[in-house]
């Protein structure tokens, strides 16, 4: 499996005088020479291409994502041959036109065809056999029950496979169309390999690139992208697909297959999140008789909190004094004001599904006693009310399980107000549970639970024997481990 990483130094090599990994990863060498442009397409996102080092590419699907790939790329001075079973399609392509409507583009394959750069057919084989690089961009729509239809992808791939049988140099199989994780390894691969007759590896590679551009900007996307993600199975052929994109700024990202294939879906599922998330925060201040556009500006001025990674690991629930109550208390007030806020009132719902996982994990282990290692809310703090690790305790307690407990910063006797009222009414056996070093918490231990980012965790850890189960409830900052096995709720 290859491991994520982000522009690995060994995976770009310079290759020329204008080339460097630090230029490709930052994209500061991406050069912004508008002198050479041709007049009609200034001011347009479009750079100037480079014509050395280029690469034969067979583009499957001349809708949307493939006619763009094909015009973007071609101007990068590569050469590309559209393939599409429609013959309209691929004769607007030859004819120098759009078979779409997109700002840019039909100058832009217009110059293409010109240049000898961009031609297009229906002829599978002689397109496959011209081309170091297939890259397939066909549809995967829905099923009536919702699920995906790889039926495009499949036949495409068969298709493919057949004329890889008497080719004699490798070919690589690049996925543009978004597919589930386990698409490439359960569909595209097998179809490959049952009609090439080659095996995947040494016989031919494969890879998935998703897209990530927008209809009516995809011109400026592709030169302009947030990042460029490539889920190939060796560093060569990361290499060889990354060439495509020597002068594309941004970050570039070599992963592994299933982790490139789900990308997609984070992405285009966090968007759909943050236009929902707008318009209920929207429809509730409207209810409430705050501006809604007003609130939206100033949430996005918080690049800190609100725009950011923060609050984006997998890791435990959400808890604590603040996010429970508050969610409560507007989902309240948009119920008393008949504003329905599906999304926002779902939010406990996940929360507890969260939960669940993990009381059910805990459960079903055979081993004893629990120990767990940091259980206020926030490592660094003594605050219980509402931390979802003293949830977790209390139920576990409740069903019979032999828990032990210790945190630095909790002790019953120091435990005031809120504080104090939370645990008396959550987890009145607190102080019997309660041990006073790491050392009588673990010690004939089976199972550790890490509850909270606490600094004991990160060097306890290491020392552990193998055959201790160590399930981390926390995300980052805990990721080394020597313990045989470690749990995460998300991974
Ligand atoms: N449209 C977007 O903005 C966008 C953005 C990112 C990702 N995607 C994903 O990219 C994929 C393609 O999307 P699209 O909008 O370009 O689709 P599309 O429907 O516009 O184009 C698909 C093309 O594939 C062709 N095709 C079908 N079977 C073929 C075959 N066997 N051989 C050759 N060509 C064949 C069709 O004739 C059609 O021209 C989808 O998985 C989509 O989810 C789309």
């Amino acid at each position: 499996m290859v491991r994520t990483q982000t522009c690995p130094a060994s995976a770009f090599p310079p290759k020329s005088p204008r080339q460097s990994c630090l230029g490709l990863c930052s994209g500061r060498r991406f050069a912004f020479n508008q002198a050479i442009w041709p007049s009609r397409l200034v001011p347009s996102a479009v750079p100037p291409f480079n014509k050395e080092e280029t690469v034969k590419v067979s583009v499957f699907g001349l809708g949307y994502v493939g006619a763009v790939i094909t015009a973007c790329f071609s101007r990068q001075g590569h050469t590309i041959i559209g393939v599409d079973t429609d013959a309209f399609k691929v004769n607007q392509i030859n004819a120098g036109k759009s078979p779409i409507i997109e700002p840019e583009l039909e100058s832009m394959l217009a110059e293409g065809v010109q240049a000898g750069r961009v031609s297009a057919t229906s002829d599978f084989k002689s397109a496959v056999l011209a081309s170091d690089i297939s890259m397939i961009c066909v549809g995967t729509p829905s099923q009536a029950d919702g699920s995906i239809d790889l039926t495009y992808i499949r036949r495409v791939c068969e298709n493919i496979g057949e004329i890889l049988r008497d080719k004699p140099s490798r070919h690589i199989v690049v996925i543009r169309s978004t597919m589930l994780p386990g698409s490439i390894e359960g569909t595209v691969i097998p179809a490959l390999e049952k009609t090439s007759g080659k095996q995947n590896g040494p016989g031919f590679g494969v890879a998935i690139n998703p897209e990530f551009l927008r209809e009516s900007t995809a011109v400026k996307d592709f030169y302009n992208p947030p990042k460029t993600v490539i889920g190939a199975q060796s560093v060569e052929d990361y290499n060889q697909i990354a060439e495509l994109y020597a002068d594309i700024p941004g970050p570039k990202v070599h992963t592994d297959l299933r982790t490139a294939e789900m990308v997609k879906y984070a992405d285009n599922c966090f968007h759909a999140l943050k236009i929902v998330f707008a318009n209920e925060i929207g429809r509730a201040s409207k209810a409430l008789g705050s501006d809604a556009d007003e609130v939206m500006r100033i949430f996005s001025l918080d690049t800190k909190l609100n725009l950011s990674p923060v609050y984006l690991k997998p890791g435990f629930c959400y808890g604590g004094s603040c996010l429970p109550k508050d969610l409560r208390a507007i989902t309240a007030a948009g119920r008393s004001q008949g504003v329905d806020l599906p999304l926002l009132s779902s939010i406990t719902q996940s929360n507890d599904a969260h939960f669940a996982s993990a009381f059910r994990y805990l459960m079903d282990l055979d081993a004893a006693p629990i120990a767990v290692l940091g259980f206020a809310f926030k490592a660094g703090t003594d605050d219980l009310r509402e931390s979802p690790v003293v949830k977790l305790i209390e139920e576990l307690v409740k069903a019979g399980k032999q828990v032990r407990l210790f945190d630095r910063n909790v002790s019953p006797d120091r435990l005031i107000g809120a504080n104090k009222r939370f645990v008396e009414a959550h987890l009145p056996h607190l102080s019997h549970l309660i041990v006073g070093t790491v050392e009588e918490l673990t010690a004939g231990a089976k199972v550790i639970v890490i509850g909270n980012g606490n600094e004991e965790a990160r060097h306890l850890l290491p020392s552990l024997a193998s055959n201790i189960l160590v399930v981390d409830l926390t995300s980052g900052g805990l990721k080394t481990v020597t313990a045989a096995q470690v749990w995460r709720p998300c991974a």
